[in-house]
C-alpha cells in the first residue's frame, strides 16, 4: 500500500453544532471557528472540541489570547496539567512554561521531530501552545501524524514492529539538552523510558507509530548500533509531507496537540526575531 491510498477522503468544511472546522492538510491537523475561549466555554463545547480533537490530531484556534492563567484553566478542562521537567513556569501561572527564541538565540526550543517527553514513564497525553509574539516571518510548527505513518507500512513491517519496545531518553539530541540548559542552578538530569514502538491510542483504538528522532535511543535489548538502521528508516518515514501538516502562528493563535498520535517539528528559519509562546502539557498514561 502506498502511503496516501492509506488517507480517507476528509470533506473541505464541515460543522459541528455550532463550531466549523476547517482540515488543513490530509492527514492530520484542522482549524476549529466559531468558539469564543476568552469568553469561557461550556462543557458540551469542551466535548465537542475533544471528539474534534481526536479525529485530526492536532487542532488550532485563531485570535484567543487567552493571558496565562485561563489559558492553564482552559487545558484544565481537557486533564490534569502536569509540570515541565527542565524549565521554571510563570510565577502567575506555574504549570505554564515559556517557549522562546530571542532575537539573539541561534537554536529553538524543541527544534527537531518528537513528541513530548517521551522519555518519562508517562508521557503528557496533549500539549497546548499558545502564541504570544510571533516573527515578521517563518516560525511555522511542523506536525505528523503517527497513525498515518503505521498505516501506510506494509504488512510486514507492520508485524515486526508490533511486539518491538524502544528506549527514550532526555540525552538523545543536543537540541533537546538546550532546554535543560535554561533552568539555571540545576544539575543535568536523565531521564528515561521504555515504550512500545507502536501503541494504541487509549481513546480511538486508533495505532500510531511511537518513535521519535528527538528521543529515541534503540529498540529494546538491541544496542544503538543495531538500532540505527530501522530507526534512520522510520525517522525518515514517519515525516514524509504526505503525513504532514504546516501551521502558520499569529498572536493568539493557539494549538492543541495529541503526543500519542502526533509528532511536532518547530521550523528554526526566523534568526534575529523573536518569538514567544506559552505552553502547558496535559498528563498522559503509560502508552501501551
Ligand atoms: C515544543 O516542542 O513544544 C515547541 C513547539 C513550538 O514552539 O512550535
Amino acid at each position: 500500500m502506498t502511503s496516501t491510498a492509506s488517507q480517507a477522503a476528509r470533506p473541505a468544511s464541515h460543522s459541528a453544532n455550532h463550531l466549523t472546522v476547517h482540515p488543513i492538510a490530509g492527514a492530520i491537523g484542522a482549524e476549529i471557528h466559531g468558539v469564543d475561549l476568552v469568553g469561557g466555554v461550556s462543557d458540551a463545547e469542551v466535548a465537542e472540541i475533544r471528539k474534534i480533537w481526536l479525529q485530526y490530531s492536532v487542532i488550532f484556534f485563531r485570535d484567543q489570547p487567552l493571558p496565562p492563567k485561563e489559558f492553564a484553566a482552559f487545558a484544565r478542562r481537557f486533564g490534569d496539567v502536569v509540570h515541565y521537567p527542565f524549565l521554571k513556569g510563570l510565577d502567575e501561572a506555574p504549570e505554564v512554561i515559556t517557549v522562546a527564541k530571542l532575537e539573539n538565540e541561534r537554536v529553538n526550543f524543541g527544534g527537531l521531530w518528537h513528541t513530548d517527553t517521551a522519555y518519562l514513564d508517562k508521557p503528557p497525553m496533549a500539549t497546548m501552545l499558545v502564541a504570544r509574539e510571533v516573527p515578521p516571518y517563518g516560525g511555522d510548527t511542523l506536525f505528523a501524524s503517527g497513525y498515518a505513518a503505521y498505516e501506510a507500512l506494509s504488512d510486514g513491517m507492520k508485524r515486526m514492529l508490533d511486539p518491538l519496545r524502544a528506549l527514550n531518553s532526555s540525552t538523545k539530541a543536543e537540541k533537546t539538552r538546550t532546554r535543560e540548559d535554561r533552568k539555571p542552578g540545576q544539575e543535568r538530569q536523565v531521564l528515561e523510558a521504555e515504550h512500545p514502538v507502536v501503541r494504541t491510542h487509549p481513546e480511538t483504538g486508533r495505532k500510531a507509530l511511537y518513535l521519535n528522532i528527538g528521543h529515541t535511543l534503540r529498540f529494546a535489548d538491541m544496542t544503538e548500533e543495531e538500532s540505527a538502521g530501522l530507526l534512520a528508516y522510520l525517522f525518515e518515514h514517519q515525516s514524509k509531507p504526505e503525513f504532514t501538516c504546516r501551521f502558520s502562528w499569529k498572536p493568539g493563535s493557539i494549538a492543541l496537540w495529541d503526543n500519542r498520535c502526533a509528532l511536532h517539528n518547530p521550523i528554526n528559519d526566523y534568526h534575529g526575531h523573536r518569538r514567544i509562546m506559552h505552553r502547558v502539557t496535559i498528563a498522559g498514561d503509560v502508552p501501551k
